[in-house]
C-alpha cells in the first residue's frame, strides 16, 4: 500500500453512490486516529493539510507522519488507498511545493478571485500537477464564514453554467461547490438547508461522472458540543450539517466530503473532560491517548454513517 491520487477512489465512489472522507490533519494523534478508523472500516481515506497546518507542523513533519502511517499500516497487513492532499492552497507556489514534496493531490483555492483570475491560477497549477501525476481540486463560489485567506459574509453559490466553463477551461479534476455549507462550528442560525436542486443542475451540466467536493461539512455533533460546554468550554449555538443531508450529497455527485471542525471538537471535548476529572494529571500521553481514541471513533462513525465508504478499500 502506498499513497495514491484520488482518481480511482472517486471513480468508484461516484459509480457506487458514496463519498470519500477528507479529514484535516495537524499532528500525530490526529493522523493516527483517522488512519485507525479508516483501517478498521476498510475504507479509502484522504488526509488533508491546510496551509495553517503546514505552517504549524512543517511540511516535512506532516509528510513523514503520513509516511509513518503507511508503513505501520503495511506492517499490520492493512491495505487501503490513502491520498495526501493540500487543502485550500492559496498560491501556485504552495501547490508546487506540496507536489514536489510528495502530495498526491492539491487544491488551488482561487474562489475569492475574479472568475478569469481563478481560471488562470487554476490552469497554471493543473499544468504543473498533471505533468507529475497529481490531482487538482479547484473551487468556484464562496462559502460563508472564514477560510484561511478567504472571508465571505454571505454565501455566493456556485453558478452551474460558470462551473462548466471553469472546468472546461482549467482542466481541474474535481470542483468544490458552494451550495450552503460553511466552515467552522456555526453553520446555520436557523434551519439547516442545502441547495440540492443547484447540486443536481451542476451535476447535469458537467461531464458524466465528474466528481464534486463539499467543504465545510462537519456535523458538529451535540455530544461533543455538550461535552465541551459541560467541562468549561464556551461553544454555544454551534450547528453543523445534518448527517442525512451529507449522505444524500454522497449518493449524488459529491465524491469528497471535508471534515475538520468535528475532529477539533472530538479531541478538545475529550481533553476538557479529562482535565476536569483528573486535575492532578500532567503527562500529555494520559490525555492525548483518549483524545486520539475519540477522533478514531468519531471518524469511524462518519465513514460508516455519512460517507458510506466502509468496505470500499
Ligand atoms: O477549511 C479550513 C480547514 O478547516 C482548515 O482550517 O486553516 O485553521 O487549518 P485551518
Ligand atoms: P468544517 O469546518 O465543516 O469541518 O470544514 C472543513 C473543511 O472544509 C476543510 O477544507
Ligand atoms: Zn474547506
Amino acid at each position: 500500500m502506498a499513497l495514491v491520487a484520488p482518481k480511482e477512489m472517486f471513480l468508484r465512489a461516484y459509480r457506487e453512490g458514496y463519498a470519500v472522507g477528507a479529514f484535516n490533519v495537524n499532528n500525530m494523534e490526529i493522523v493516527q486516529g483517522i488512519m485507525g478508523a479508516a483501517a478498521q472500516e476498510k475504507s479509502p481515506v484522504i488526509l488533508q493539510v491546510s496551509s495553517g497546518a503546514r505552517a504549524y507542523a512543517g511540511q516535512v513533519y506532516i509528510m513523514k507522519l503520513v509516511e509513518a502511517a503507511i508503513i505501520e499500516a503495511n506492517n499490520a497487513g492493512v491495505d487501503i488507498p490513502v491520498c495526501v492532499h493540500l487543502d485550500h492552497g492559496p498560491t501556485f507556489e504552495m501547490c508546487r511545493d506540496c507536489i514536489d514534496g510528495g502530495f498526491t493531490s492539491v487544491m488551488i483555492d482561487g474562489s475569492h478571485l475574479p472568475f478569469e483570475e481563478n481560471i488562470a491560477v487554476t490552469k497554471k497549477v493543473v499544468d504543473y500537477a498533471h505533468e507529475r501525476g497529481v490531482w487538482v481540486e479547484a473551487e468556484l463560489g464562496k462559502l460563508a464564514g472564514i477560510e484561511e485567506h478567504v472571508q465571505s459574509a454571505d454565501h455566493v453559490y456556485t453558478d452551474p453554467k460558470e462551473a462548466v466553463e471553469f472546468v472546461s477551461q482549467t482542466g481541474c479534476d474535481s470542483l468544490a461547490v458552494a451550495i450552503g455549507t460553511s466552515h467552522g462550528a456555526y453553520k446555520f442560525k436557523g434551519e439547516a438547508k442545502l441547495d440540492f436542486p443547484r447540486l443536481e443542475e451542476i451535476t447535469k451540466l458537467l461531464p458524466a461522472g465528474y466528481p464534486l467536493v463539499l467543504h465545510g461539512s462537519s456535523s458538529v455533533p451535540t455530544e461533543f458540543v455538550d461535552m465541551c460546554n459541560t467541562y468549561g468550554g464556551q461553544v454555544s449555538g454551534a450547528k453543523g450539517i445534518p448527517e442525512e443531508m451529507l449522505r444524500k450529497a454522497a449518493g449524488m455527485s459529491v465524491c469528497k466530503i471535508n471534515v475538520d471542525t468535528d475532529i477539533r471538537l472530538a479531541l478538545t471535548a475529550s481533553i476538557r473532560k479529562f482535565f476536569t476529572e483528573k486535575p492532578s494529571e500532567f503527562d500529555p500521553r494520559s490525555y492525548l491517548k483518549p483524545a486520539r481514541e475519540a477522533v478514531k471513533n468519531m471518524v469511524a462513525h462518519k465513514i460508516r454513517e455519512v460517507m458510506g465508504s466502509s468496505g470500499k478499500a
